[in-house]
């Protein structure tokens, strides 16, 4: 949720600063911003709406130091004055997170003489800044730091100092060392030009010069922390000849689910981690989003295979009534970033109320790893698109394994083999096309299931409508009756997955009281038997193939996906990103 990036080199900073805030785009989209450094004097560049519109300015941005930002916003609109760097005095400043106490802040600075030029809450620190500099850059910042409440991740320039400042408090930020030295909210935004990379810990400041990199603990103690190579893999790799990267990675469902189980049993300790389980007098999960829903999966799977209450918890939620916990609970933080605050603070509150906590996540290096006491990784790779999709296929995949370790018939073979069929799935899409046809021409959508089915309808909704912009709900079939098939008729569309035989018949129940009040009906389905008593009678039908009940979900949850791209790119919108939204969460 905004990403910043910083520069120190040689080359020009501000061509850098672009190159880097592309590949962050997908952290925030709604304004970005260029300052850069050069002989005493700060050059700024910054515009509302996507970071290409930045490229005419960059030939005005001399220097070979700077930073950059792309926003999300939280406090003031998208606009040109409110996007970053934030400048004042001597310092040019690019923020991501919050100032909870912004308010009370800009009063006191207003008060001191401080002239504010924008809506947002970081502004307060580029005049905190200014406030507290007697000459020492690294000192104004310390001092800046210490009055802020929230998260933030911040760079700032100094004019005259040939370098950047950076520091964080609950929001990321990863150094790169190549031809140059960087700073960015994330990893992908240092590939192909850093050869190493190390990741900030929380209160830690880095002083980075074209010469080299100095850091201090929360104590302005000078500490070394470890760089790592930077490996070829951790890039996102551009669409791979597809027009979007949620197609792209939509096709790479199941070589998620083959990573991910190649990569579980050298992960973790499968013996040790089953007794973890197995002796847990309960089972809670955290997560916000797509995370929630595969965690709503992981309550069945993990609930057939060990003897104790297992429940799934939405993160913001968790934080305010938190699932009680004791130093026998196993607490599983689900999150593709690692970095979403409410995820975060939730797992940090079950942990610190004694329970184990486990990170099922697809970010090595993210927060969530720093504070689990084992960490079960999601293999999908870089997820680009803010539509999370591949990274749902691979949480399945851990909560199967995990399942695995107590239930003998629960098999890593078995996921493999649906693999298989996500693959052929993944790869096709007509009857996707004709679904998605009948969503973008509906007033809304239902998604309908029974059973496990339930999960994967809330989920293909929550995709429809993010992608899609068309209103959407998901919820279980039986349901219908009791309220929401008071807005069914003509003008509205559900979809109703069907992909257990023992649910089937109550499942056709609801195809024809929707039928019989004229609304669409998609049918979605693994059983052919269902399939052929309904396809002549509902206005589309597509067979998946024929897998157990249990594993079902990847393929569904496949053409799921695929039917929410397809809307997506029907009604034009850019299904990468969706207005309003960003990857990784990482404001409360
Ligand atoms: O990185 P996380 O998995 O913690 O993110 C959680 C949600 O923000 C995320 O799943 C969000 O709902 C996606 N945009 C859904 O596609």
């Amino acid at each position: 949720m905004c990403g910043i990036v910083g520069y120190a080199g040689r080359g020009p900073a501000a061509a850098e600063l672009f190159e880097g805030l592309k590949k962050l785009e997908y952290r925030g989209y709604d304004s970005a911003g260029i300052s850069t450094c050069d002989r005493g004097e700060i050059f700024t560049a910054k515009r509302g709406g996507r970071v290409e519109e930045l490229s005419p300015a960059l030939k005005n941005l001399p220097g070979t130091v700077g930073i950059g930002h792309t926003r999300w916003a939280t406090h003031g609109v998208a606009n040109d004055i409110n996007a970053h760097p934030h400048c004042y005095g001597k310092f040019a400043v690019v923020h991501n997170g919050i100032i909870e106490n912004y308010a009370e802040l800009r009063a006191e600075l207003i008060a001191e003489g401080h002239k504010f030029a924008s809506q947002t809450d970081s502004e307060v620190i580029v005049h905190l800044l200014d406030f507290y500099y007697d000459g020492d850059f690294s000192d104004a910042l310390r001092l800046t730091c210490a009055r802020l409440k929230g998260c933030w991740a911040i760079a700032a320039l100094c004019a005259g100092f040939d370098g950047f400042a950076v520091t964080r408090h609950s929001s990321p930020v990863i150094l790169g060392e190549g031809v140059g030295r960087f700073a960015a909210s994330d990893i992908y935004a240092l590939c192909g030009r850093a050869h190493s990379y190390c990741v900030l810990e929380d209160g830690d400041m880095a002083i980075v010069t074209p010469a080299g990199t100095e850091i201090f603990d929360r104590n302005m103690k000078a500490v070394r922390r470890a760089f790592e190579p930077l490996k070829e893999e951790y890039g996102d790799g551009g669409t791979d000849g597809c027009p979007h990267y949620m197609l792209k990675e939509i096709r790479q469902n199941a070589r998620t689910m083959r990573a991910t189980c190649d990569k579980f049993f050298s992960a973790v300790n499968a013996g040790e981690l089953r007794l973890r389980l197995a002796s847990a007098d309960k089972i809670v999960l955290v997560g916000c989003g797509t995370a929630y829903n595969a965690a709503l999966a992981a309550v069945r799977l993990l609930g057939g295979a060990y003897d104790c209450p297992v429940s799934a918890h939405i993160a913001s939620e968790a934080r305010y009534s938190p699932p009680r916990v004791t130093k026998k609970s196993v607490c599983i933080a689900v999150s593709q970033s690692g970095e979403t605050a409410d995820t975060l603070m939730a797992a940090r509150i079950a942990r610190d109320a004694g329970a184990y906590l486990l990170a099922v996540t697809n970010v090595g290096y993210s927060a969530i790893t720093r504070i689990a006491d084992k960490v079960v990784p999601v293999c999908a790779g870089a997820e680009v698109c803010v539509a999370a999709t591949k990274s749902y296929i691979g949480q399945l995949a851990c909560f199967h394994l995990l399942a695995s370790l107590n239930a003998p018939d629960m098999r890593r073979e078995s996921i493999l083999k649906v693999a298989d069929d996500v693959e052929k799935i993944a790869n096709g899409g007509t009857y996707a096309e004709v679904i998605a046809r009948l969503c973008v021409q509906s007033r809304a959508v239902f998604f309908l299931g029974r059973g496990a089915d339930v999960d994967v309808a809330v989920e293909g909704s929550l995709k429809l409508k993010e992608v899609s912009y068309i209103f959407s709900d998901g919820y279980p079939a039986g349901e219908l009756k009791h309220g929401t098939l008071a807005l069914v008729d003509e003008s509205v569309t559900s979809v109703v997955l069907i992909c257990d035989e023992a649910l089937a018949e109550k499942c056709v129940n609801a195809v024809e009281q929707i039928l019989s009040r004229r609304g669409k009906v998609a049918v979605v389905t693994t059983l052919e038997r269902t399939y052929d008593e309904l396809k002549n009678r509902v206005d589309a039908a597509w067979l998946l193939p024929s897998v157990p009940a249990h594993l079902a979900h990847f393929v569904s949850a496949t053409a799921l996906q695929l039917i929410a791209y397809r809307a997506a790119v029907l009604a034009g919108r850019d299904p990468d990103k969706p207005r309003n939204l960003a990857k990784s969460v990482t404001v409360e």
